[in-house]
Parts: structure tokens; C-alpha cells; sequence
């Protein structure tokens, strides 16, 4: 049974009222209270759970959740899972503004897995869950985004899902924690039954912490899928299926020649390496250039008891990275193996960067291996545009052994989608490098044409986006005026599809992916920390992490 109310009624919080808005931002984008359970809002999208989803969610517990997007936008969830006990449990949703707390919903019962989606026409919203005394119930998971993204999925979303031959989606941020199985790998494909949004993790097309689109190509199965840890998820081994889905991406993902040998020897460094002789008096090298992914033999090892260690790749001239894999001593007599590292990069081999965890700007810590023979990728998102590379082992197995391979491309992308050619990369250098007596740009770059790429279809677009949000505003007073005089007061409205397979203008869909990348780019454009070049992913924003 499910209770879906009328309409909104106009509740002036008693419940809600005590959490400020302040105090939520203040303690961090979480739930407040003993029912919460996996929570990840980010700042366009998030993801949020009953405590023990989807195990049983605990008797007299309380979750509060605060959602906030950017100003203008409007939020709308969409239920992946409701399962909740009507006699003592209830989920409420509420409508936020600066004056006003309006209840939008009270949601028990349980869905039949059809999909349920709710716009409120503000950006804050705040969501209860509530639970008294039951036997059973799985809770619920919801996801939300701005309305922007009305392709909105949940994390519970599998491929098998959908039938057409290819789809684009919007994965919230926070499906990686989530249930669900991915079995495949990025370069062939994942197994139909796959959880999309994490399988989209895995591939290295979106980040977990922000979500993003996907586009899906269904392909004939595989009859067998290898299971890899790639980004902080661990794909299954998977069996023979009808169908397989495979990533949309920019095709910015080739092996950079570690293994085959396009980076010479004298390109790979590191700060020192073991060797030993043999019993028959063979000295035995674990150098820089025995860390090539794939190639047998040992790898490359560090000397004892040296601390700060680094494996230096030189790329011979600067390309876009998007990744990278490592394995271990691949002996198995020696179970050496790189937990965690850190990767730095530079133009010149002089002046280094950490590369950085965009959400805290702290150096990003990247898990690594978990046993000495298989394979481990990490993505770059954003990329990272660079000649030279470091690996900086952070935490190992016995001693500091690895592998690798680099992943990327020579495709540098412009800020307005054009490709460059490699041989004149763009090169904007960062804010805090740019020293005033020093030239900015050293490279061949006309500054004009840059500035103009960057600057006209800025404003264009900004002037795009004023007209739009001013049409819709004045189409939505109107709207409202009518409502008014006919005496209704809706101040949220629901929608209930009937299935995933909701026919859907295609004119509506290209349009929104277009506005989609633009927004992206905007984003960009304004985020300092950040600089414009080459495409990391299927629809990553399209930037490098950094530059110097
Ligand atoms: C809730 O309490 C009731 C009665 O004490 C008990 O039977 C039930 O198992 C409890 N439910 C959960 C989920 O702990
Ligand atoms: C390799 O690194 C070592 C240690 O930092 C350094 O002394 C040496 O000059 C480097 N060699 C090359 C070819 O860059
Ligand atoms: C800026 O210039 C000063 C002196 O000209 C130099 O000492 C400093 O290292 C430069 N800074 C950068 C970031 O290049
Ligand atoms: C959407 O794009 C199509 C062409 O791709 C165009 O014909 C249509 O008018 C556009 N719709 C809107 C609302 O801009």
C-alpha cells in the first residue's frame, strides 16, 4: 500500500524547523540522526539510504536529510526503492524556501520497482525518515538531481533494464557504496546485468562523488567477463550473457607504451632500484625499466629502507593521461605489490604537482594493488596534461614493487570541443604559477583566437541561459496565477511513470545534452582549480586537473 497525499499541505515546521539551514551546511552534507544510512549529497546530485538498506531498517530510529542545489535550479527525486511499514514508518519530503516549509509528500508501503519521481520547485528540500516499532522492511533509497537532468536514474538502475540498442542516462553522485553488481571491465563491456551507475564508476566515466551522463551502447554478450578493481570498485568475474553494455567515451584511453615499448628505457626513472646476485652469481635488476605492465620478469622495485620513493615516466612530449594500471612483482615468490600511491606531474621534470583530490585539494591517495599479480586501474577525472609522471608508492606489501601502464591520448580538446592538434598543445598556465614578470605562454599560442573561443561563447551562452531562465520564470507565473485563481495550491508536483521504458521526445533529449555539456563547461570555466584541455571520459567535464 502506498499513501501518495493530494496535494501539499502547508505545514509550518514543528519537526523541521529546529535544523537550520546553517547548521546543516555547518556539520556537512549528511543526515542528521540514528536512521541514516548511506548518504552522499553532492552538489548537483546525491544519493541517500535508509540505515541497513537493503537489510532492515532498525525500530525507533530518525534520519534528517538537508538537500541543496545552486540557486535557481529545482530539485527532483526519484525513488529507486521504498519499502517501509505504514503502520509505524513513514519517509516525508518537504519543500524548503527562505520563508516557508511545505510538506510535499509522505511515502510508505512499498513501489513495485516502477520508477517514482517528484519535482519541487525549489532548492532545498528536506527529506524525514521515520521509524517506530515493525518487523521487517528493506527502507529505501532515493536519488535526487537538479531538474535539469530528467533522465535521472537511481543506483539501483541495471542495463538489463533497458532494451534500446543505446541510451544516455544521469547517474547520481553516490551509487559506488550503493548494492549492486558489476561484473566486466571497461575495454569490452560489462555484463547486461550490471548496476549502470557503478559500472560507469568503474569505467572511469564518471566520479563518484559527482555523477554525471552516461551514454550506453547494448552489444551481443561476452562469454565471459573478467573482474578487475578499477576506481574503488571490484568487478566480478562474470558468465556468458545475452547482452554486454559498453561506455560511450571520447576514445581517450590507449595504452601510452609502457608495454610495447614506445617509452624507451631512458624515459623510465626512478629514485632507486634493488638488484642482487644470484646463487650462480647472475646479478638480478629490479629497475626502473622492468615496470612495464604485461612484460614478464620482475618489476621494477625499490632499493631497502629508502623512503619517498617515486617511478618517473617521461612521455617525450606532453599528452592527456586519463589513467593508469599497475600490477605487482608479478613473481610469486616475491609478494611485493603497491597498496596506495600518489601521482605527480610536470611539463618540464622541474616543477612538479601533486595531482589532487578536487574535493578537498589535498593530494589524491590511490588504491593500488591488493596482491601481486592482478591488475589495478585508477582513472584521472579530470585528466591530467603532462610530459612527465610520477608514482609515489604510499603504502606497500613487503617492498615497493610495481608495474605499469599509462592511459591516454595525444587528442588535446579545446575548451569550445575543437580538437588541437598535438604538436601545438594550448597552454594556459595556472594562476598561482604565473609570475608577472615571467611571459604567461610560452608555446606558439595566439592568445586572441583563445580568448575569443573562450570569451564569445561564454557570454553567448550566458545570455542564452538569462533569456531561458527568464522565459521559464514568466511562464511559470503565469502558471501559478492560474493555479491560484482556480483555487488550487500545488507547490510540488509528482509524476509516476509507469516504466523505465517511458517513450521520450528525442528532439528533448539531444537538446538537453547539448545544454548538459554546456553547463559542464560553464562549471569549468569558472572553477579555478581547474584548466580546459583534454577530455578525460564519456561525458566528463572537459578539463585537465592541471597544468604547468
Ligand atoms: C522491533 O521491535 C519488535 C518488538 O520489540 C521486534 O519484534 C522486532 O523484531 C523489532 N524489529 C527490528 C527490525 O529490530
Ligand atoms: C634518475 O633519477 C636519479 C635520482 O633522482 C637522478 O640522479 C638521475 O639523474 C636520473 N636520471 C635521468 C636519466 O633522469
Ligand atoms: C617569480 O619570479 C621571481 C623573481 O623574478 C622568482 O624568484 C620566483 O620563483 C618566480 N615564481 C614563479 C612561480 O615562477
Ligand atoms: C532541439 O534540437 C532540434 C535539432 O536537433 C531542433 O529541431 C529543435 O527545434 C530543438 N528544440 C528546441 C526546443 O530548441
Amino acid at each position: 500500500m502506498i499513501m501518495w497525499p493530494v496535494l501539499c499541505a502547508l505545514r509550518l515546521g514543528t519537526l523541521l524547523v529546529e535544523i537550520s539551514f546553517s547548521s546543516a551546511k555547518s556539520t556537512g552534507p549528511r543526515g542528521r540522526g540514528d536512521g541514516c544510512g548511506h548518504t552522499l549529497l553532492g552538489p548537483d546530485s546525491g544519493t541517500l539510504t535508509s540505515r541497513n538498506y537493503p537489510g532492515t531498517y532498525p525500530n525507533h530510529t530518525l534520519c534528517e536529510w538537508q538537500i541543496q542545489v545552486p540557486e535557481g535550479k529545482n530539485i527532483f527525486v526519484k525513488f529507486g526503492d521504498l519499502d517501509l511499514q505504514c503502520t509505524s514508518d513513514y519517509l516525508k519530503i518537504f519543500k524548503k524556501t527562505s520563508s516557508s516549509i511545505t510538506e510535499c509528500g509522505t511515502y510508505c508501503g512499498s513501489l513495485n520497482l516502477d520508477s517514482r519521481e517528484i519535482h519541487i520547485d525549489s532548492n532545498e528540500v528536506s527529506i524525514q525518515f521515520k521509524s517506530g516499532s515493525h518487523i521487517s522492511g528493506r527502507g529505501f533509497l532515493l536519488s535526487y538531481a537538479t531538474s535539469s537532468h530528467p533522465d535521472l536514474i537511481t543506483c539501483l538502475d541495471k542495463g538489463n533494464h533497458y532494451d534500446e540498442p543505446q541510451f544516455s542516462k544521469n547517474c547520481p553522485a553516490g551509487c559506488k557504496a550503493v548494492i549492486g553488481e558489476v561484473s566486466g571491465d571497461f575495454s569490452q563491456g560489462y555484463r547486461h546485468t550490471s548496476a549502470l551507475c557503478k559500472a560507469a564508476i568503474h569505467a572511469g566515466v564518471i566520479l563518484d562523488r559527482l555523477g554525471g551522463n552516461i551514454d550506453v551502447v547494448q552489444h551481443k554478450g561476452l562469454s565471459r567477463y573478467p573482474g578487475i578493481l578499477a576506481n574503488g570498485v571490484l568487478s566480478k568475474d562474470g558468465s556468458l550473457s545475452d547482452k554486454r553494455i559498453v561506455f560511450n567515451t571520447n576514445g581517450c584511453n590507449q595504452p601510452l607504451g609502457m608495454e610495447l615499448g614506445h617509452i624507451a628505457e631512458h624515459q623510465i626513472n626512478a629514485t632507486s632500484f634493488w638488484q642482487w646476485t644470484d646463487a650462480n652469481g647472475q646479478t638480478v635488476s629490479w629497475s626502473p625499466n622492468k615496470a612495464r605492465l604485461n612484460v614478464p620478469g620482475p618489476s621494477w622495485a625499490a632499493a631497502e629502507g629508502e623512503s619517498q620513493q617515486w617511478l618517473q615516466i617521461d612521455l617525450g612530449d606532453r599528452k592527456c593521461l586519463t589513467g593508469i594500471i599497475t600490477t605487482g612483482s608479478t613473481l610469486p615468490s616475491f609478494h611485493f605489490y603497491v597498496e596506495t600511491y600518489k601521482v605527480s606531474f610536470s611539463k618540464d621534470g622541474q616543477k612538479w604537482k601533486t595531482y589532487k583530490d578536487s574535493n578537498n585539494n589535498v593530494g589524491q591517495i590511490f588504491k593500488g594493488n591488493t596482491d601481486y599479480y592482478q591488475l589495478t586501474r585508477n582513472n584521472f577525472i579530470p585528466a591530467i596534461f603532462a610530459r612527465y609522471i610520477r608514482v609515489i608508492p604510499q603504502s606497500w606489501n613487503q617492498r615497493i614493487a610495481i608495474k605499469v601502464e599509462l592511459i591516454g591520448c595525444q587528442q588535446i580538446r579545446s575548451i569550445t570541443g575543437n580538437k588541437q592538434k598535438p604538436t601545438h598543445p594550448i597552454d594556459i598556465q595556472d594562476k598561482e604559477n604565473v609570475n608577472s614578470t615571467d611571459p604567461v605562454i610560452t608555446n606558439d599560442i595566439n592568445y586572441g583566437i583563445l580568448l575569443i573561443a573562450i570569451v564569445v561563447p561564454f557570454v553567448l551562452l550566458v545570455v542564452l541561459t538569462i533569456l531561458g531562465i527568464y522565459t521559464f520564470k514568466s511562464l511559470r507565473k503565469k502558471k501559478t496565477q492560474d493555479i491560484g485563481t482556480s483555487g488550487q495550491k500545488t507547490a510540488c508536483w509528482k509524476q509516476f511513470k509507469q516504466s523505465f521504458k517511458r517513450p521520450q521526445s528525442t528532439e528533448f533529449t539531444i537538446n538537453y545534452s547539448h545544454e548538459k555539456e554546456i553547463l559542464q563547461k560553464l562549471d569549468v570555466v569558472r572553477s579555478d582549480s581547474s584548466d580546459i584541455y583534454c577530455t578525460a571520459g564519456g561525458h566528463l567535464p572537459h578539463y585537465v586537473q592541471t597544468k604547468i
